[in-house]
């Protein structure tokens, strides 16, 4: 096996149990998986799957009730410094950004989380100037956070996270009730982020959009890990997708419905502007 298809974890799940109080089954149910360090994930699944459980239970804000969470091989303890040590490296974007925001402002949200940090005070003001720069909000600075839209506050909050340097990012449902522009300008922050060496973690039922995105995908169903792989082979393997009942990313249904002598690619085009120069390529060299 190579590098690329067993890439070193960065956080691991092994039999992991967690059930809601009141609960009459598990929603996460003897779940092991592991994260791959420096990669793009995509945690896919059916509404009620347990993908919001998992990222809450990955962030150490729910206590499994078995199993072991672990990062890098150290495992996750729930008292206070050793869990503190282990929030600040991971950070987590909630589905809902009015979770996440705390603040009246941009920029005392921002502030807000770095105080916890026990920085200078120069070295907050630092981070919190950065923190503006990269997320383009330095307009928005001193808006009150409720004249924003929601793509503006999931950039906020976003950019809350990401003041705080987590070396894992993880993203719940992160393009929710988002236009395609907002989307397209979210996928485009999550790339500068990741170039910057950050893992990401996204969970979606959006099955297009983690096959544009990721390069690493885990299914979840009914609380446990079906398949965990490179994407390429998880969005190709059909009858899995279909038995689950996930359905078929449209690009890769697309791509497999033209005359195969046209298909002269590998892997298959991720969106539609790979799958416009394959063909124009393609045409070219007739
Ligand atoms: N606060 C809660 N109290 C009780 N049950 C919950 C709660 N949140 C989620 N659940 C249940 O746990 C399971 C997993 O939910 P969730 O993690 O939200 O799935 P997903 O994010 O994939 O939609 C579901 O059966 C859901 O009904
Ligand atoms: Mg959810």
């Amino acid at each position: 096996m190579t590098l690329l298809d067993n890439p070193p974890s960065i956080l691991e799940f092994a039999n992991v149990f967690y059930t809601y109080p009141g609960a009459n089954k598990p929603a996460i149910d003897d779940l092991t998986l592991r994260i791959p360090a420096g990669k793009k994930t995509a945690i896919l699944g059916h509404n009620g799957c347990g993908k919001s459980t998992l990222l809450l239970l990955a962030d150490g804000l729910y206590k499994c009730s078995a199993g072991i969470i672990s990062w890098q091989g150290k495992r996750l303890e729930y008292q206070g410094r050793s869990l503190n040590e282990w929030r600040q490296r991971i950070g987590l974007a909630f589905q809902d950004p009015e979770q996440q925001l705390v603040a009246a402002t941009v920029a005392e949200d921002i502030s807000y989380g770095l105080c916890n940090l026990q920085l200078s005070k120069a070295e907050i003001a630092q981070r919190l100037h950065q923190t503006l720069i990269d997320f383009n909000l330095q307009e928005l600075a001193n808006r009150p956070l409720h004249y924003l839209s929601l793509g503006q506050k999931r950039r906020v909050a976003l950019a809350g996270v990401m003041a705080l340097k987590p070396q894992l990012l993880l993203l719940d449902e992160p393009t929710a009730y988002l236009d395609r522009l907002q989307t397209n300008n979210l996928m485009q922050e999550l790339d500068r982020i990741h170039a910057n060496g950050t893992t990401i973690v996204i969970a979606t039922h959006d099955l297009d959009l983690a096959y544009a995105w990721a390069d690493w995908a885990i299914l979840l169903h009914e609380g446990r890990s079906i398949v965990s792989d490179r994407a390429d082979r998880v969005f190709s393997n059909v009858a899995l997708l279909e038995q689950l009942q996930l359905g078929i990313p449209m690009l890769w249904e697309i791509w497999n419905a033209l005359p195969i002598d046209l298909r002269d690619r590998q892997p298959p085009p991720k969106t539609v502007a790979e799958l416009r120069s394959s063909l124009i390529h393609h045409q070219h060299h007739r």
